[in-house]
């Protein structure tokens, strides 16, 4: 039987994430919108790409929870979007009420689902979803360095005039000003990117990874990124739907690893049928452990203007 997928939020990330998803045919998609009629209207759509792509995914489209029902994985992408001039930080008000009254209803629906959190600000959001679900937390988690490395992937490869494909890359951290991205463990073929490019063509990389995301505001003026953020969730619920035991960049709620207790940040996860099966700890420099802790930090501190005790 194929299993079942909920999308939360049917806009610009969450039909993107459902149309990945669908692509793949191992899963049927529910994709949910407090608009009327534009989930269902966006799931015909993307019912009617099965015949051309031969997938037999079957999309449903609903104003309401009954319709996810014992999901396997939810992916939460409900919520506002950025605008030119906002950081992320600048949605957390307004998506904590969004993503608190969901993920009420989605644990409700599924009591045994696995949380994809994909609204922003992203760990802050991940941690509400963990606190309001009390799921453990194998269950939570966040997308982010999926998306933080691809956009640092790209930028190498494009760089190094070499395919995507080759370049691997590490991030750990927040998502936002933060995060700590790792050039040396970032490969081209297996090879250090430090062997293959100076340190200011680097830094240059690094800092338009942090700002990838203001840059594509930026220009569009009218909303956030979608088709990466949404392809980057979609490869979890991949790793997740088909136990595939990847290890890939998420948001995951540390109780210790790395030396951080109580908080989501971003850090290498085995993602698997569980949920994430293992943090992998690796050794850090005191540079990178400094960088991890500042974006604990910045996580902490928007948990406290969240006031959990509320939610
Ligand atoms: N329940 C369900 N859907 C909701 C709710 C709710 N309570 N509140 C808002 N939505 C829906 C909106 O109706 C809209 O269709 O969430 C959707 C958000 O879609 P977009 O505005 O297109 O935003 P998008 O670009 O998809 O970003 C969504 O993901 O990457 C993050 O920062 C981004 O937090 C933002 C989220």
């Amino acid at each position: 039987m194929r299993k079942k997928v909920s999308v939360i939020g049917a806009g610009n990330v969450g039909a993107t994430c459902a149309q990945r998803i669908g692509e793949k045919g191992y899963a049927d998609v529910v994709l949910v919108d407090i608009v009327e009629g534009m989930p269902q209207g966006k799931a015909l759509d993307l019912q009617q790409c099965g015949p051309i792509l031969g997938s037999d995914a079957r999309f449903v489209g609903a104003n309401s929870y009954q319709e996810t029902a014992n999901s396997d994985v939810v992916v939460i992408t409900s919520g506002v979007a950025r605008k030119p001039g906002m950081s992320r930080d600048d949605l957390l008000l307004t998506n904590k009420k969004i993503v608190q009254q969901v993920t009420e209803s989605v644990v409700q629906a599924s009591p045994n689902c696995i949380i994809i959190v994909v609204s922003n600000p992203l760990d802050a959001m991940a941690q509400l979803a963990l606190h309001v679900s009390k799921f453990p937390r194998h269950r939570v988690l966040g997308m982010s360095g999926i998306l933080d490395t691809a956009r640092y992937r790209a930028f190498l490869a494009l760089e190094l005039n070499v395919s995507m494909q080759d370049v691997t890359a590490f991030v750990l951290g927040g998502h936002g000003d933060t995060m700590v991205p790792l050039p040396r463990l970032s490969t081209a073929g297996g090879i250090p990117v430090t062997e293959l490019l100076p340190k200011d063509t680097i830094d240059k990389i690094v800092n338009r990874t942090i700002k990838g995301g203001g840059e594509i505001v930026a220009l569009l003026k009218t909303g956030s990124a979608y088709y990466a953020p949404a392809t980057a969730a979609a490869e979890m619920v991949d790793a997740i739907v088909l136990d595939k035991k990847r290890i890939l960049p998420c948001a995951a709620y540390l109780d210790g690893e790395y030396g951080i207790k109580g908080v989501f940040v971003g850090v290498p996860v085995k993602l698997g049928a569980k949920g994430m099966e293992q943090i992998i700890q690796i050794k850090l420099t005191p540079e990178e452990q400094a960088g991890l802790e500042k974006s604990a930090a910045a996580v902490r501190e928007l948990i406290g203007v969240m006031n959990l005790g509320n939610a």
